[in-house]
């Protein structure tokens, strides 16, 4: 495809001190070749048992020839009974470790990192697909989504202890595999997100109460993959900056949670916020202050606090369009990476092209589907921009105008037919 055919030239130049282009050494000396990072996408390439599946591999290569510095993958789950949504690759032991070699190998390519991005749903987790949900304590969904997500049962002890030891697992299985690192999944609403916030976690025993507390499982998933990869392998995590919940995690605590992993000696934090409660992530979040929601990258704010208590590596996701936007973003000094998730679906070689000055021409734009009990699910924006995912792997490239509408049936009907959703559960209610 021809680049400027596809992009438009950057109408500002944005700050020129720092390039994109520009290469940041971490802590333990890697070398990540320059400030783009796509940011975590669920593939939805998996099979019901969690098996990763060969359109894997054309989509990461495609990805890696693309110019990406950083390429993260979609969340991998620790545990073959806690998937969040059909299509999850499960790594929980080395049955799949041919595979993932290759997977490593494919999105490695043109000196790109490639690093797995590990995820437990805790509740999370679409309805019907486990037998049973578990979360840090019974608490349920607001009525809306509760018909998509189901009432959770509270972790034992003896559970939370096995999970700590699965993110380890996994983490081990990434590196033999040949990964470049790992990331952990602490955003978005899922098991560690549940546990730090006041409002999912309502334990008395040392996993809840005080803020230290709720944070004692995030602390323990980092010591249990340190342990299992060694000093120096890369190890990032992505947190939220903020629930955008009442009675969720706040900032205050966010931040705290910032300084207690980063002094623990983690690689990279990336910042993002919300949940399917409060999409915040996708900028779809009602709550969000009009000027968060508007401005180019949704959690710079944050960001800049952030930077003025800790030298740690920061990438900030959500919101970024434009060459000047990153640009600025960069020269701001407030973070060293720019996090890429939807304009990584519409166009694989979407780094190339803003290292080469050009924006993107493809608008990232809400994806609703008309229908009303789909689009309250929330989810609607993240099946189709992950189906233009599919299309990358089959055909090359995404559809930028196809329908949600057919994206949606297509979806219900393929994973129906997978015998992932039983036809109740999506009755209308
Ligand atoms: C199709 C799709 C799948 C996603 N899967 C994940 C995921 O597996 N893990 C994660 O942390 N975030 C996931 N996200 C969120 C993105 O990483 C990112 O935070 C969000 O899209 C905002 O960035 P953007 O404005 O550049 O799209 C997903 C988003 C989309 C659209």
């Amino acid at each position: 495809m021809n680049i400027t055919s596809t992009f438009v030239q950057a109408s500002s130049s944005g700050g020129a001190s720092l390039s994109l282009g520009q290469s940041f050494k971490l802590r333990n000396g890697v070398l990540i070749k320059n400030r783009l990072v796509k940011s975590a996408l669920h593939e939805s390439m998996g099979d019901k048992q969690g098996r990763p599946l060969d359109c894997l591999l054309p989509l990461y290569k495609a990805w890696a020839e693309g110019g990406i510095g950083l390429s993260i993958t979609g969340n991998v789950m620790v545990d073959q009974r806690a998937r969040s949504e059909p299509g999850n690759v499960v790594v929980e032991d080395e049955r799949h470790l041919a595979f993932l070699k290759q997977w490593a190998e494919a999105g490695s390519r043109n000196g790109t990192a490639l690093w797995m991005q590990i995820n437990h749903p805790g509740k999370q987790a679409m309805i019907g697909l486990n037998k049973e949900t578990v979360a840090p304590s019974a608490i349920p969904f607001k009525p809306e989504l509760a018909p998509f997500f189901g009432k959770p049962r509270e972790m034992t002890p003896a559970e939370i202890e096995d999970t700590i030891v699965r993110f380890g697992r996994t983490a081990r299985i990434a590196k033999q595999a040949g990964f470049g690192g790992v990331q952990i999944h602490a955003a978005h609403g899922y098991l560690i997100s549940q546990f730090l916030s006041p409002h999912h976690n309502r334990r008395s025993d040392k996993w809840g109460g005080s803020a230290e507390n709720r944070r004692r499982f995030l602390m323990a998933v980092y010591r249990s993959m340190r342990e299992a990869v060694g000093p120096d392998f890369p190890i990032g995590i992505k947190l939220n900056s903020a629930d955008f919940q009442r009675g969720g995690f706040n900032e205050a605590e966010s931040m705290d949670a910032v300084l207690a992993i980063a002094e623990a000696g983690i690689d990279m934090v990336e910042i993002s916020g919300g949940t399917y409660e409060a999409p915040a992530m996708t900028g779809s979040e009602q709550t969000m202050k009009n000027s968060t929601r508007q401005r180019e990258a949704y959690f710079m704010d944050f960001a800049e606090q952030v930077r003025q208590q800790t030298k740690v590596p920061l990438m900030v996701t959500g919101g970024f369009r434009s060459v000047a936007g990153m640009r600025d973003a960069l020269a701001s000094g407030s973070l060293d990476f720019i996090g890429l998730g939807r304009l990584m679906c519409m166009d694989a070689a979407t780094p190339q092209r803003l290292l080469a000055g050009l924006d993107p021409q493809y608008a990232v734009s809400p994806r609703v589907s008309g229908i009303g009990y789909i689009d309250r699910s929330r989810m609607m924006e993240v099946i189709w921009y992950s189906h233009q995912l599919m299309r990358i792997a089959r055909e090359g490239q995404a559809r930028p105008n196809e329908s949600v509408l057919k994206v949606a049936l297509t979806y219900l009907v393929g994973n129906f037919l997978k015998g992932e959703f039983s036809m109740p559960k999506f009755r209308a209610s």
